[in-house]
């Protein structure tokens, strides 16, 4: 038994020459010993362009097979109803717009999920701590998400990271009909050639088809930093089939620093409002705001809270 689990990873190794394999015994140490073979580094000559405003990319085979089905394996243990940022208080709401069920992963969880932040850091060239952990959703037949926006309404959710300047949407299972992702608002969408292998709902808009490893880039903002409204996406309705897909949401800023940031920062006497309002922030800047070493007394009415 040990023996053959040996050839079967030899055997592996040898066809996938550079590709990465993870092996390693489950909790239990048991006979289920875990095989993930991972696909290619990144290639840019994999990439193609779907659209320039918004600026939505196409990356063919991002993910392996099995790194598809080992990440819904990790889905499947801790499905939830998945919820929206309510527009005005940006508090997390139960609402008909998504029907769809999620769970977010841990950030580096394991060796594979590791692999895969690493590749999308390398195709987005954006760092790995301005991204959100991984998502993990489920559509059954029927569920949907309605276009929106992946930028912030609200003021609250800006407060980590900043906006959603990027997604990274990897699909991990094929749809055999609907759950496309659309963009109803893509320029020049009308002249997509769509046979019946579309569902309705995609034939209003730009859409992408749901295939097992294939990754789409697309951003939320534009490149002077502003939101695009252009970059409205939707899922629509799954007709047959189940769709898995893991969204990765990059934003502007450090996501992982920001709570740090936000909790160091505060002013440090009762003052601080109206010495800022008398122009001290500029003219007494050390004191005030202070170095990279040593804070000052006012960051917080000083808007100096991501230095
Ligand atoms: C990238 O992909 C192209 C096309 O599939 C291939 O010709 C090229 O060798 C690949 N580059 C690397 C570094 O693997
Ligand atoms: C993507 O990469 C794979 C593996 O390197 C290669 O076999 C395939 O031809 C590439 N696809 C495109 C569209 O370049
Ligand atoms: C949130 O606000 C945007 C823009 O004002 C609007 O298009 C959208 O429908 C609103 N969403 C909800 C759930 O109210």
């Amino acid at each position: 038994m040990e023996m053959r689990r040996l050839l079967v990873l030899f055997a592996l190794l040898s066809v996938t020459a550079v590709v990465p394999v993870f092996f390693w015994p489950d909790k239990k140490g048991s006979a289920s010993d875990v095989i993930v073979v991972a696909a290619p580094p990144f290639n840019s000559s994999n990439v193609t362009v779907v659209s320039w405003k918004p600026r939505i990319f196409l990356y063919k085979g991002f993910l392996s097979d099995d790194e598809c089905d080992h990440l819904v394996k990790l889905g499947k243990e801790k499905m939830k109803r998945s919820m929206v940022a309510d527009n005005e208080s940006g508090k997390s709401v139960m609402s008909e717009v998504r029907t769809s069920s999620g769970m977010f992963l841990d950030k580096k969880q394991d060796p594979v999920v590791s692999g895969i932040e690493k590749r999308i850091a390398a195709w987005t060239l954006l760092p790995e701590e301005n991204a959100e952990n991984i998502q993990i959703l489920r559509y059954e037949h029927g569920q949907k998400y309605d276009p929106h926006f992946d930028y912030f309404h609200d003021k609250v959710n800006q407060l980590q990271g900043g906006h959603r300047y990027a997604t990274v949407l990897t699909y991990l299972s094929t749809v055999e009909k609907g759950g496309e992702t659309i963009f109803p608002n893509a320029e020049g969408w009308e002249s997509q050639v769509k046979d019946d292998s579309f569902s309705d709902c995609a034939k209003k808009g730009l859409a992408v088809k749901a295939v097992k490893g294939d990754s789409v880039l697309f951003f939320n903002l534009q490149a002077d930093g502003t939101p695009d409204p252009l970059s409205l996406h939707g899922s629509c309705p799954v007709i047959e089939g189940e769709k898995w897909s893991a969204p990765k949401w990059i934003h502007v800023r450090s996501y992982d620093n920001a709570l740090k940031q936000s909790e160091e920062c505060s002013d440090l006497s009762e003052n601080c409002a109206a010495w800022a309002a008398s122009g001290e922030c500029d003219n007494n800047a050390v004191y005030m705001i202070g170095t990279e070493d040593s804070p000052g007394q006012c960051q917080k009415s000083c808007n100096a809270c991501s230095l």
